[in-house]
């Protein structure tokens, strides 16, 4: 990412009205639902602001989840304890308005977000994302999460690996 843009927690002062990633259920949920959540607690939301403009470019949430112990893959199952949750983190969603697609601007909030999951004093094992179309799910793919078996389009990145990403 170029330093055309700051990353910032999600406040009053943004413009989230003309936002537009070209996938309908995320843009609608950025303008009508992403300050509720936060000030709910039920996810934090960061926001890409263009430095010159003020406009956002891109957001992400972040929340705390866990995952079912036998939902993950075999190799990763095995070396942990019997615990039948997982702790994990989710970025429940990930979006970058449409004019600064491509640019670098996706892979620079998604390692934002990991470097906060793992600055964080919480025990957290797996970093999860729900994909929400193929586009997205290849995204996630090219940066290392790998499909929970079961379940196709939440994917999932162990911490520790999470970690060798944003160095
Ligand atoms: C998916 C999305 C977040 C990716 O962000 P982006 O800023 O366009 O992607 P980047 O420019 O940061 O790409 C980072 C890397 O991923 C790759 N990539 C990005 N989108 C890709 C795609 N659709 N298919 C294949 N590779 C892709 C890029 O080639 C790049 O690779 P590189 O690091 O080797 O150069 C963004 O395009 C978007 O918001 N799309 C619409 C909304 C959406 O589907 N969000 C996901 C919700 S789950």
């Amino acid at each position: 990412m170029s330093a055309a843009f700051r990353i910032e927690a999600l406040s009053a002062s943004h413009n989230r009205a003309v936002f537009d990633c070209g996938v309908d259920a995320l843009d609608r949920y950025f303008k009508e639902q992403a300050a509720q959540d936060v000030r709910r607690r039920i996810a934090t939301c960061f926001a890409a602001v263009e430095i010159a403009t003020g406009t956002i470019a891109g957001y992400y949430t972040l929340a705390a989840t866990g995952v079912a112990l036998d939902s993950l893959a075999p190799v990763l199952a095995k070396k942990l304890p019997r615990y039948p949750v997982v702790p994990s983190a989710l970025i429940g969603r990930l979006a970058i308005t449409s004019t600064a697609q491509r640019q670098g601007l996706g892979a620079a909030l998604l390692a934002d977000a990991i470097a906060r999951i793992i600055a964080s004093d919480i025990g957290i094992f797996a970093i999860l994302v729900d994909a929400k179309n193929e586009q997205a799910k290849t995204f996630y793919k090219h940066h290392g999460f790998e499909a929970l078996p079961e379940h196709p389009m939440r994917l999932c990145l162990p911490a520790a690996t999470a970690m060798k990403f944003i160095k």
